[in-house]
């Protein structure tokens, strides 16, 4: 039988287990460009079969919070070099999270205070955090011009190779929680016109078209993507179909053999069951790895591999907390909770300074 400790390789990638920490946003970089504190973070948790990155953008307007790093620069480059090169030596493997938020944003943290960019000109009724514990409601977008999508595409393949310089494992392109993605992907975000909008296979093109793109770069076995079919994160709102947009995705992708497909299963850091949705079926139209994520506590993370229902399982608010997590699972420790004001933003407190069990112990 299969066991959440048991090694598995996702395309080119060799995890030592199937623990993978899930992407989380922690508002600490300086001038988008992560720091000392971040290799300390990530190489504390290097113990994780895969650890994804805190969602990184791919090009300045795909910022939407204060103080979340950007992968778009030859500085970020070199930043995120140390903590590649940090999670490698203590043997661990990191793939980073490409990120463009669209319509999440506003004006004050855009070039130049433009306009966010979306699929659509309508504004989502949701706040984000323009400063530290400052959360303002966002600015209306502007909806993207059809010839401006070739050069987003190129944007999310330049984000992929200067992952690859930076020494990442692999990049996980970032389509769930209502960023720009999924805003062109649901027809509650998607009023387009054009051959972006409309029928499932419109809505679903430009992530297809980024995903072949950024497989064609760097190579399927180093591309993955992260889909959150019915979550209501960002006022996305629910898709008139879900099941047949998702399922078509992951059709339309598989032949492309990409590493992992990894997938919060309902509303994303809240109920696993907020809208009917069957994940099976998704998972059986997609030729890669599957992994599960969204309130995967012990014996739910256990069950899920051993039954076969998932390859991996990603764990996020757990992981900030205890930076040993996957021991804590091996052993049956319990696990710390985390605390929620030093979730976005601030420096080591509540960041770098949790201790492992171990030392707790001790
Ligand atoms: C502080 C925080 C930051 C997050 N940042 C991201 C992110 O950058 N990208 C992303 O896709 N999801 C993000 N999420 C969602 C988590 O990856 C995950 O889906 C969610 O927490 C549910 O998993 P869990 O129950 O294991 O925590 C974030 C969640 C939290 C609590």
């Amino acid at each position: 039988m299969t066991t959440l400790f048991d090694p598995v390789r996702f395309g080119d990638i060799q995890l030592a287990n199937r623990v993978v920490m899930a992407p989380l946003t922690r508002n600490r970089a300086t001038q988008q460009t992560p720091q000392a504190l971040h290799v300390e973070y990530y190489r504390q948790r290097a113990g994780a079969g895969l650890i994804i990155t805190e969602a990184t953008q791919i090009r300045p307007d795909g910022q939407g919070y204060f103080d979340t790093p950007g992968i778009h620069s030859p500085e970020q480059v070199a930043a995120w070099k140390q903590v590649t090169d940090a999670v490698h030596a203590a043997g661990g493997r990191i793939v980073v999270q490409l990120w463009h938020v669209g319509r999440i944003s506003l004006k004050s943290l855009q070039p130049g205070g433009q306009q966010p960019v979306s699929s659509t000109h309508r504004a989502a009724k949701t706040r984000t955090y323009a400063a530290y514990g400052e959360l303002v409601p966002t600015d209306a977008p502007r909806a993207l011009e059809t010839h401006e999508l070739p050069q987003l595409i190129a944007d999310y393949v330049q984000a992929a190779k200067n992952a690859m310089a930076a020494g990442f494992d692999g990049v996980e392109v970032h389509a769930a929680n209502g960023y720009l993605l999924d805003q062109f992907l649901r027809d509650s975000a998607n009023d387009r016109s054009d051959e972006y909008g409309g029928s499932i296979e419109n809505r679903a093109r430009l992530l297809i078209e980024v995903m072949t793109a950024v497989a064609g770069a760097i190579g399927a076995g180093r591309t993955a993507l992260r889909l959150s079919p019915v979550t209501p994160s960002n006022d996305i709102g629910q898709d008139s179909n879900p099941q047949a947009l998702f399922n078509y995705v992951a059709e339309q992708l598989s032949p492309l053999k990409l590493a992992f497909l990894e997938v919060v299963e309902g509303a994303t850091g809240g109920p696993r069951d907020n809208a009917p949705f069957d994940y099976a079926a998704l998972r059986r139209r997609f030729s890669g790895s599957y992994i599960a994520n969204n309130g995967y506590d012990r014996a739910l993370a256990l069950d899920a591999v051993a039954s076969g229902r998932a390859d991996a399982v990603a764990i996020g608010r757990p992981f900030i907390a205890n930076p040993d997590l996957v021991e804590r699972i091996r052993h049956d420790l319990p696990w710390a909770a985390p605390q929620k004001e030093s979730f976005y933003g601030g420096g080591a407190e509540g960041y770098t300074d949790y201790p492992a069990a171990e030392l707790k112990r001790a």
